[in-house]
């Protein structure tokens, strides 16, 4: 039973986007990632539906790309409403109208999907005065990734719960993190194809992959283990042009899990001539971003004007910075 019921939320609740600097699809099957949050995020506000049973509408401005929106829609439904179960959250005498909006740009990979549960979560929070704790966020917001992503490992909604750079794992169906200490800000280009993957999808075709061919995804998976192993140590000690090495050996890695695309791998070329350090798909892949690590925000712009005007493959292009810090964990 909730005591303390709003009418309306009185501010925004966050949740932050994320890129996977390391690690996607390995880490389902519970290899270690490294994630960071990214300084964007989605806001959500929340007013009660008086007198409008089992109504649960959603006014979505996000600023997103092209066709995200429509295309997630279905997905959002059910992933609002296993936050809504998850939380206990009665709907069956007055309805909820959410708000959804931010500074995140919407698209595959970011980490728009946990960003819009967490922010979600934390609004129900208030308006119910569930008192919830951060790791109790999570949780909830790990609900309703399951509507986005099927099975998801739980990084992208620890990503969104926390911001700052973390590694995580998947460990007994429990998710283990961290905060890893950075020796340099990362000041990174975030370059989007335009295409929206489904993430449950290519979860599921990886999934088959494995199945059909363990030794030889055990190999890959070795092969993961050992550049992530080396990667953690180069982003501690500040060694970015080893980071971007590692990258660019991740991202191979992906092409060979088949989870890259010829625009990914264009568009992560093209950053490497223009003189990124690495670069690699991030999120899902089959469409989604391409991560790539600069030297100083001074390169990190020059390479993404260069990518803005030469690569056609790159339809949306961002520059952002991930500072050693970030919330408490
Ligand atoms: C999606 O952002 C990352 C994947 O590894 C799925 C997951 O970890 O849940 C592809």
């Amino acid at each position: 039973m909730h005591v303390a019921v709003k009418d309306k939320t009185t501010r925004h609740h966050i949740g932050y986007g994320k890129v996977i600097l390391f690690g996607e699809h390995f880490v389902v099957y519970g290899a270690e990632s490294i994630v960071a949050g990214i300084n964007e995020y989605t806001t959500c506000e929340i007013s009660r539906l008086k007198h409008k049973p089992n109504v649960v509408e959603v006014i979505d401005e996000r600023p997103a790309v092209p066709g995200y929106i429509k295309e997630k829609r279905e997905e959002q439904r059910v992933a609002h409403g296993l936050v809504l179960r998850h939380l206990n959250i009665d709907t069956s005498k007055d309805g909820l109208l959410v708000k959804l909006g931010g500074p995140l740009v919407p698209s595959s990979g970011i980490g728009a999907s946990a960003s819009d549960v967490v922010s979600l979560s934390r609004a129900l929070n208030e308006l119910y005065s569930l008192n919830l704790s951060e790791e109790a966020v999570n949780r909830s917001a790990y609900a309703g990734e399951c509507g986005y992503h099927g099975t998801p490992s739980g990084v992208d909604n620890t990503a969104a719960t926390y911001g700052g750079i973390i590694l995580f794992r998947r460990a007994l169906k429990k998710s283990v993190f961290s905060r890893l200490a950075l020796g340099k800000t990362l000041s990174i280009i975030v370059c989007s194809t335009g295409i929206t993957a489904s993430t449950t999808k290519v979860v599921a075709d990886v999934a088959r992959l494995k199945a059909a061919q363990p030794s030889w995804f055990d190999d890959l998976f070795e092969q993961y283990n050992a550049c992530v192993r080396e990667a953690k140590k180069a982003l501690q000690s500040g060694n970015l042009r080893r980071v971007g090495e590692l990258m660019n050996i991740n991202h191979t890695l992906c092409q060979k899990l088949t989870v890259s695309c010829p625009e990914l791998d264009a568009i992560a070329t093209c950053c490497r001539t223009f003189g990124a350090l690495g670069a690699k798909m991030s999120g899902t892949g089959r469409g989604g971003l391409v991560v790539a690590l600069a030297a100083n925000t001074q390169e990190r712009d020059r390479i993404a004007k260069a990518v803005r005007e030469q690569c056609k493959e790159a339809k949306f292009v961002w520059r952002y910075s991930v500072q050693p810090g970030g919330s408490k964990l």
